[in-house]
């Protein structure tokens, strides 16, 4: 049934843009540790998340076993635990995962079982080697069957375990992720990230449209954040530029994207810190309204991304894909606004003014400045 999980987008750490198959049960303890001591769970991070290459085949009644680098699930679900954190795990619907580790086929009411007894909070559900199985069925019921298979598994477990479709956007899974026959709590839009600006660009540049199937309990997922120090186990500190991650993380926020963080948590620099740490920025992300960005304007490298907010203000993301600054205009037409608005900057943390018709700034290449517009609302 419908969970009631993640009524705003999840927020959390993720092993896979870090370690993918070098991940531990030590780096994820340490995951943990630093999401405490860094400060960023008291800005709202919650999600501890082991991601693929922890399985290890099945015993005799075919219960899901933990490898080597895992040698205690419940343990370092109660290590988390312990801290106020979350516990999350993955798993893919075909015999084998995306790293060719053992999947859920044929045990999805064991392996949900197997979640609940671990305390398990997160299921990140993949697609890889379901191919196999549906062979040549692109249809849409095709692509739902596995979600459908493991959401109905999810619902007969006493837990309560965010449902998350790593699917890639096929068949327009924005459309059906949510359907009752599935309840997924978010749906990956776009193949994976990787750290550098063409990857960035395009996930957000196919995310119009999207918008209209976010809301409260099921989100858009353009998949995690590539800050700091990141590399799939081959680690080095992200190949997007300052400007770029800080383009990345206004638009995850706009687009009501889940916040998970994939780099190296005890690595965190100042800078990285404080990208992931900007509660303006995060109210954004989280605002109860639930609704996602809409892109106005797209002309000439310059793009204008709106997000209604609860409050009655607008957040705006004045974006600049051009490799040389630019000026980028907003104006409160586009908006349906009228007279003297306030207008803040959440990256500066400053007001900038109050001002009528429209304003004006320079965005930097590759980079982003990111608004609050209008009067709140008294609530
Ligand atoms: C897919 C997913 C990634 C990661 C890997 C694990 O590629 O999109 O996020 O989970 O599988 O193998």
């Amino acid at each position: 049934g419908e969970n009631k999980l993640s009524l705003t987008p999840p927020m959390g750490w993720n092993s896979w843009n870090v370690w993918a198959g070098k991940v531990d049960k030590k780096k994820v303890e340490d995951a943990a540790d630093q999401m405490i001591a860094s400060g960023l769970a008291a800005h709202g991070y919650s999600y501890i998340n082991v991601d693929d290459t922890w399985e290890a085949g099945r015993d005799d009644q075919g219960n899901i076993l933990s490898n080597e680098k895992f040698p205690d699930m419940p343990g370092l679900s109660a290590y988390i635990h312990d801290k106020g954190l979350k516990f999350g795990i993955y798993s893919s619907p075909g015999p084998k995962t995306c790293a060719d580790f053992t999947g859920s086929y044929q045990h999805d009411d064991k392996d949900a079982a197997t979640y609940a007894a671990w305390g398990v909070d997160y299921l990140k559900y993949d697609w890889c080697s379901y191919g196999e199985i549906v062979k040549d069925d692109h249809s849409i019921a095709a692509d739902m069957k596995p979600y459908q298979i493991m959401g109905s598994a999810l619902g007969k477990v006493n837990r309560d375990i965010l449902y998350s479709l790593c699917q890639y956007g096929m068949g327009d899974v924005w459309k059906w992720g949510a359907d009752p026959s599935i309840n997924g709590n978010c749906w990956r839009t776009t193949g994976d990230i990787t750290d550098n600006w063409g990857s960035l660009k395009s996930i957000f540049e196919s995310q119009p449209g999207h918008e209209k199937y976010a809301g409260p309990g099921h989100w858009n997922d353009p998949d995690m954040l590539m800050v700091g120090i990141v590399g799939f186990g081959n680690t080095h500190p992200t190949g997007l530029k300052p400007n770029e991650q800080i383009l990345h993380v206004s638009m995850w926020s706009l687009l009501a994207a889940p916040l998970l963080i994939g780099c190296d948590m005890t690595k965190l620099d100042p800078f990285t810190l404080a990208l992931l740490a900007n509660d303006e920025m995060i109210d954004i992300d989280q605002d109860p309204l639930g609704k996602g960005a809409s892109l106005i304007i797209k002309k000439d490298g310059k793009q204008v991304w709106v997000r209604p907010l609860f409050d009655g203000t607008k957040a705006v993301g004045l974006v600049n894909t051009g490799s040389a600054p630019q000026t980028v205009t907003v104006k409160w037409a586009d908006l349906g606004i009228k007279g003297a608005q306030p207008v803040r900057d959440i990256w500066l943390h400053k007001n900038v003014g109050t001002l009528k018709g429209s304003y004006s700034v320079e965005v930097p290449a590759h980079g982003c400045v990111m608004l609050k517009i209008g009067t709140a609302k008294k609530v």
